[in-house]
């Protein structure tokens, strides 16, 4: 019973949305965007992948990866939904089990403590064990986070209803059209491209 003042409820950590990778079983590098909740001083990423994600399914294996935080939005938009040009620039460091994005901004090595799979989007808790510094952050950008809410659209189309999808699109593209560069520009229209192609087909 709360006697007086406000309930004694703890904040949630915040989602860092950025890039994870993790090692496919021939080999290859899987990028893939997610948004762990970290905690305060980036030591520990509550990890919640989708079960029917490659991301999983490595993580279950291998109970490593590396997660990244970048400003690029071109990247993370082509990873969304598996359409990366090629294979990224990736740099190899001694006890780091992934591969490193050479892109990245910052990079944190981890590995798994507990893996919950009670839902559909499981539970894993990550212990940073390795971290670095690339480059600098770009900062805030309008054009970077509307790629990035139509990126997390492109990835969601079976649930969404076309016209609202529309309407959300609508929504973020003036932004990315005022205050968006030439990656910008390019991750929306490929963005655009793949929703267009994906509706026709369904
Ligand atoms: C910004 C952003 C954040 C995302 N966060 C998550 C997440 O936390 N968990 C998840 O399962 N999928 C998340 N997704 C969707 C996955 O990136 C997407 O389903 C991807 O195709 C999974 O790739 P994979 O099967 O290679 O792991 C996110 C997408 C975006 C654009």
């Amino acid at each position: 019973v709360i006697l007086f003042g406000p309930a004694n409820k703890t904040p949630m950590n915040p989602i860092l949305e950025g890039l994870v990778t993790t090692l496919n079983t021939n080999g290859t590098v899987n990028v893939s965007p997610m948004g762990p909740h970290v905690e305060e001083g980036m030591r520990i990423l509550h990890l919640r992948p989708f079960q029917t994600s490659e991301t999983y399914r490595n993580l279950v294996r291998d109970r490593t990866g590396v997660f990244h935080v970048t400003d690029d939005v071109e990247m993370l938009a082509r990873a969304a939904v598996d359409r990366l040009e090629g294979e990224p620039d990736l740099i190899e460091i001694e006890g780091v089990p992934a591969p490193i994005l050479a892109g990245a901004c910052r990079w944190f090595a981890f590995e798994l403590h507990t893996i919950d799979d009670a839902h559909p989007r499981a539970l894993a808790t990550a212990h940073v064990t390795q971290q670095g510094f690339l480059r600098e952050f770009f900062g805030f950008n309008r054009a970077k986070h509307a790629v990035l809410e139509a990126a997390i659209l492109a990835t969601r189309l079976p649930l969404l209803a076309p016209a609202e999808l529309h309407a959300q699109m609508n929504q973020w593209r003036p932004l990315v059209e005022k205050t968006g560069g030439p990656a910008e520009h390019r991750a929306w229209a490929f963005l655009e491209g793949f929703i267009a192609e994906a509706l026709t087909a369904s």
